[in-house]
């Protein structure tokens, strides 16, 4: 068992074990307290590990109540959210009750939005059941919600109360969904710890306490210095540039980590190429996710990838905050004109 303690606007413990879904009750009755439960989850999930959730909060003293949505990214809508808000209200839930956010990210970002908006704000816990989920998307307190004219359009920073990553729910992801989460692993070793970075040639399977500990630990150090992204915390960001452009020019139907795969690899060649990192750092961030059987290439053009990074929500003021590897544990980030900007997908493409 592992606890990561995140001490940001709200403090709150991180616990990484095997099997810990069997006690998540008792884990939350005594941090996070209340009296009803709603579960939040999808079909999926739903039908592997709520039963377990169920039992072990109602062994734990609480009245339980289950939302189910549909899997996918097409369920973190409006309609959700405003029906998860009534469904809780109907069944009486005060502040002091608890929203538990059971699966992916979909699930995480839509419960966690959900959860800060109801009565202003009732309380949260997050238990992932995706690498993605549990290295990123339930730490950190980033919640929200996509709009019919983008993703993640609509959110509020929300931290929750208590994050419980059992690890041995990844065994049941699809091979895909996995290796999507691995493309987010690789992201924190390049960011800031080569020797994580060093250690992702041997597999992971086995080693998932460790592996989720550090990239968690990682992402809370980011968040405590920079909560809200007016600076640091964009570093979090490298490889999204391009793969949030690459997403959205496949209709997100390019998986979200193989998308980022790709950004990270069109950074480190167009670095390389501009001699703001070395051959062999590019080298080494494309092999790496060559291992992890993620693509590196994307046939989009040069011009599609520029239209498509402009659209993008960070973009204020004709300059565009790119995150660029300096050696493998070292980012900055870089101020980029449009021109640069150009200059980047053009040399990140060509192979
Ligand atoms: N809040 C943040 O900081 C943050 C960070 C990164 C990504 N995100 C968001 O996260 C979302 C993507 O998350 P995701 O990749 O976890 O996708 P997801 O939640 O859609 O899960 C992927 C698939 O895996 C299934 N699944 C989940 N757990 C399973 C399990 N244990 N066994 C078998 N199947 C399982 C789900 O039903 C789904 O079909 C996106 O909406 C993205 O915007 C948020
Ligand atoms: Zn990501």
């Amino acid at each position: 068992m592992a606890k990561v303690r995140v001490e940001a606007s709200k403090s709150y413990d991180i616990i990484i074990s095997a099997g810990l879904l069997q006690s998540a009750g008792e884990h939350i009755k005594n941090t996070v307290g209340g009296t009803k439960a709603a579960i939040i989850t999808d079909d999926i999930v739903d039908k592997l590990y709520a039963r377990t959730l169920e039992t072990t909060l109602i062994d734990a003293g609480y009245e339980v109540f289950k939302f189910v949505i549909p899997n996918g990214e097409g369920s973190k809508n409006t309609e959700n959210f405003l029906a998860i808000l009534d469904f809780l209200a109907e069944n009486g839930f005060t502040r002091k009750d608890a929203a538990v956010a059971l699966g992916g990210g979909v699930v995480g970002d839509l419960a966690g939005f959900t959860a800060a908006s109801y009565m202003r704000g009732m309380r949260l816990v997050q238990v992932p059941t995706t690498l993605l989920a549990a290295v990123d998307s339930s730490v950190g307190g980033k919640t929200g919600i996509d709009l019919r004219a983008g993703k993640n359009l609509a959110g509020t920073f929300y931290q929750p109360d208590l994050v419980l990553c059992d690890y041995l729910t990844l065994s049941t992801l699809k091979e895909d969904v996995f290796r999507s989460g691995c493309a987010e692993v690789i992201k924190y070793g390049v960011i800031s710890d080569t020797s994580l970075f060093e250690s992702l040639r041997e597999p992971i399977e086995s080693r998932l306490e460790e592996i989720i500990t550090r990239c968690v630990e990682i992402k809370r150090d980011i968040v405590a210095a920079d909560e809200r992204e007016g600076g640091l915390r964009q570093i979090l960001n490298f490889g999204h540039t391009f793969g949030h452009a690459i997403e959205l020019l496949s209709d997100y139907r390019t998986p979200h980590g193989e998308a980022v795969a790709i950004g990270m690899a069109m950074m480190a060649r167009a670095c390389a190429r501009l001699a703001i990192c070395g051959t062999s750092t590019a080298e080494s961030i494309i092999d790496m996710i060559r291992h992890y059987g993620l693509p590196t290439e994307t046939a989009f053009s040069v011009e599609d990838i520029y239209k498509a990074a402009l659209s993008d929500k960070k973009m204020g003021g004709g300059v565009i905050t790119l995150v660029v590897p300096i050696e493998i544990g070292r980012c900055e980030l870089r101020k980029t004109s449009l021109e640069e900007l150009w200059e980047f997908i053009e040399l990140g493409l060509k192979t």
